[in-house]
């Protein structure tokens, strides 16, 4: 009884310093916290969850994001490596030596990057209230959004589908293969010239 409460009082302890060092960052990815198969973190007000699942029929494992309700499958709004899945439980994300916020599998291969430059410091991934995974400077300077990539099935109520026509920038949302496989399937939604006279002032 004595050990076990001793043991208590310590994981307790343990839990509260991680909390007091850490407790702005539990949303986050950051260089020294990244994450690895079935962990996962959660936007601050715990609406949307950023981890890896898997789909019907399928032993594929994805990182993405989800309406942190009920079963990731149903209310994925955002997939991360989507047509390069994880073969196994061994994958993990983390910030790259790069800055990149990156997917990697356990041999260390790249499956999926933000692939934004390459020399970016002290960078850090954060799920926002509103489902948006930014990867931001430590300024909170965005350099990377998943809104602007959403190449999904899902649409979030704040997200904007645009289109930069100076850049060619694009956004559009794809259709998956199928409910097992995110995948890039035949249909896509997304604007081709950002004109803003018609949409008025
Ligand atoms: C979230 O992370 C916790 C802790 O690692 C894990 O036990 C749980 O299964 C994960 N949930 C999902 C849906 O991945
Ligand atoms: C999974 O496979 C079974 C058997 O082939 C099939 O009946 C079912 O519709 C599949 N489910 C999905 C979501 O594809
Ligand atoms: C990165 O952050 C650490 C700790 O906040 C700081 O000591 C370091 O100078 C920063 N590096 C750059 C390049 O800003
Ligand atoms: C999937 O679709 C996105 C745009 O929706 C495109 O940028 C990407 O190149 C496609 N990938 C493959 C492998 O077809």
């Amino acid at each position: 009884m004595e050990i076990i409460s001793g043991s208590k009082i310590l994981v307790l302890l343990h839990l509260s310093c991680f909390c007091l060092k850490f407790g702005t960052a539990l949303d986050s990815i950051t260089s020294s916290k990244s994450i690895k198969d079935p962990e996962n973190i959660t936007s601050s007000n715990g609406v949307f969850r950023l981890g890896f699942f898997s789909l019907p029929n399928s032993t594929n494992r994805y990182v993405g994001m989800w309406y942190n309700v009920g079963s990731p499958e149903s209310s994925v709004i955002w997939v991360a490596n989507k047509n390069k899945p994880l073969k196994d439980n061994s994958g993990f994300v983390m910030i790259a030596e790069d800055g990149n916020l990156v997917v990697l599998n356990g041999q260390k291969e790249i499956l999926w990057s933000s692939n934004i430059g390459n020399r970016l410091t002290n960078v850090s991934a954060q799920v926002s209230d509103s489902g948006n995974l930014v990867l931001q400077n430590m300024n909170g300077v965005s350099l990377w959004e998943s809104f602007q990539q959403p190449s999904n099935n899902a649409y979030v109520p704040s997200m904007r589908i645009r289109t930069n026509a100076r850049t060619s920038e694009k956004v559009q949302l794809t259709s998956w293969k199928s409910s097992s496989d995110p995948s890039n399937g035949s249909f896509s939604l997304g604007l081709r010239t950002f004109l803003k006279s018609s949409f008025g002032t």
